[in-house]
């Protein structure tokens, strides 16, 4: 049996009308009949667009909402048909991370008083003397430094208020910590510290997580396994490796193929599928598969009548797709949607990634700096032509970079390999900061405009 099981999972929130009488009109089919195992002191990763129902489900797992249908057991026992006192109890046995990591410190209470809140309500610690032990102990194990203690949630960065939130779980030394996209509200930089802070603890303490993210790229290296969600029910679900290496249902192909490759060579083929409309509402889902009006394959008929079970296509892959197998040989042909290079223009409109917004900020200060180096270059050759005869070889490049930036859709690719060397290069304290500095800058324009253009045109 599995640490944590979740079976046929319904959370349906009612839509309330009338100023006297309260009347249900409707509902919101947040969570609509899930089902996943997670492992003891493994990662159950679950992505799908805002809105889809996975804070819900998270909640639901805490009991934090009411479960409508359906089972949640952990270690054998069902949270959902618990008594209030004994689902008390066991709620320090599951904790939670939270998305906004400010928002759910109290700023009126130091991290003593913060961390030591839920160990006194579980009888943790025979005194506080003892209780602040291990919340020393626990801090270090989060990287934060132990006079931390008497210190307030505003006095942190966001990164180190996130190892806070950590800590607050870790001292009641759960079973398993449900993290709701941990890195979501931090800086780009600062989100795989976190990340590898999650996977060293898990690896100390055995944890097991069931971490929830909107971005592919956030949970691909954390996780064991990886189930995709739309609209409140899982549309496919598999080892992560089996997942991104052969992704079989139409959502998680649109979804991966937005994720940029790191090898350019790879990347110059990439194809991107474009989906067509917006997530439905969940007070009104669609009918049959809930994919069907976005999806690129939807078939007349049966698509748009019968509801696909997620069932097993082999090698641990599970989706829920009437035509999966056909899709993956190549014999279905194209309903809807647009499959394009993924290079090429058109697709710049659709809104960029977290890890893409990164990537072009970062080839956007690459090549300002480039140009600029080259700039100077081309200066201090006119200026001094002598010199410049003296080192012919010198001269050329220089020449070579300043026209780099203007060659006809260059500058329109992410060039990640260039990225990676700004920092590298900038080998004074001060350029790194002002490397860093202007990166931040834009990728904060590249993340609020959602434009790819905005880090062209920095450049
Ligand atoms: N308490 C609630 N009452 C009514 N609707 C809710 C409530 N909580 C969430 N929802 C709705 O349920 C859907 C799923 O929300 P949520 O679980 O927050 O999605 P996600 O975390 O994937 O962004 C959304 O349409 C949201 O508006
Ligand atoms: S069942 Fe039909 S609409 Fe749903 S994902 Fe498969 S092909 Fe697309
Ligand atoms: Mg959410």
């Amino acid at each position: 049996m599995s640490l944590l099981e979740l079976d046929g999972v319904k959370v349906h929130f009612p839509i309330k009308k009338g100023v006297l009488f309260d009347r249900t009109v409707g509902h919101v089919y947040a969570v609509d009949g899930i089902s996943l195992k997670v492992e003891a002191g493994q990662t159950y990763g679950l992505v799908g667009e805002s809105g889809c129902g996975k804070t819900t489900l998270g909640r639901s797992v805490l009991r934090l909402v009411d479960i409508t249908e359906g089972s949640v057991v952990l270690d054998g026992t069902d949270l959902a048909k618990l008594p209030g006192e004994e689902m008390r109890r066991f709620r320090r046995r599951l904790q939670m991370v939270f998305q906004d990591p400010l928002g759910s410190l109290n700023p009126r209470q130091n991290i003593e008083s913060i961390l030591s809140e839920g160990m006194v309500a579980h009888g943790i610690g025979k005194d506080q003397e003892e209780r602040r032990e291990k919340i020393k102990s626990i801090l270090d194990k989060v990287g934060l430094p132990s006079n931390a203690l008497a210190r307030y949630p505003h006095e942190f960065s966001g990164g180190q208020r996130q190892r806070i939130g950590i800590a607050r779980a870790l001292v009641l030394e759960p079973d398993v910590i449900i993290c709701d996209e941990p890195v979501s509200a931090l800086d780009v930089s600062v989100q795989a510290q976190v990340i590898n802070l999650l996977e060293e603890l898990q690896e100390e303490l055995g944890l097991t997580y069931l971490v929830i993210a909107h971005d592919l790229a956030v949970v691909r290296h954390i996780s064991d396994v990886i189930g995709v969600m739309y609209l409140g029910s899982l549309v496919e679900e598999a080892p992560s490796d089996a997942l991104y290496a052969e992704p079989k249902h139409p959502y998680t192909k649109a979804l991966m193929s937005a994720v940029p490759v790191p090898d350019p060579e790879v990347e110059d083929q990439r194809e991107r599928i474009l989906l067509v409309g917006d997530l439905p509402s969940p007070a009104n889902p669609p009918s049959g598969c809930r994919f069907h009006t976005r999806c690129p394959w939807a078939q007349a008929e049966r698509c748009s009548t019968e509801r696909p079970e997620l069932r097993d296509v082999g090698g641990g892959h599970r989706v829920a797709c009437h035509f999966a197998e056909e899709i993956a040989a190549g014999t279905l042909k194209l309903t809807a949607g647009e499959v394009v290079s993924a290079t090429r223009e058109g697709v710049e409109d659709a809104p960029p990634t977290l890890p893409e917004q990164a990537e072009r900020a970062e080839a956007a200060v690459a090549e300002a700096e480039e140009a600029e180096e080259a700039e100077k270059a081309v200066k201090a050759e006119k200026a001094d032509t002598v010199e410049a005869a003296d080192a012919p070889e010198k001269a050329d490049t220089a020449e070579e970079k300043a026209a780099e930036p203007l060659e006809a859709g260059k500058a329109a690719e992410p060039e990640p390999r260039k990225a990676v060397t700004t920092e590298k290069d900038a080998t004074t304290e001060k350029d790194a900061k002002d490397a860093k500095d202007a990166k931040d800058a834009e990728a904060e324009k590249a993340a609020e405009a959602g434009k790819a253009e905005k880090a062209d045109e920095a450049v």
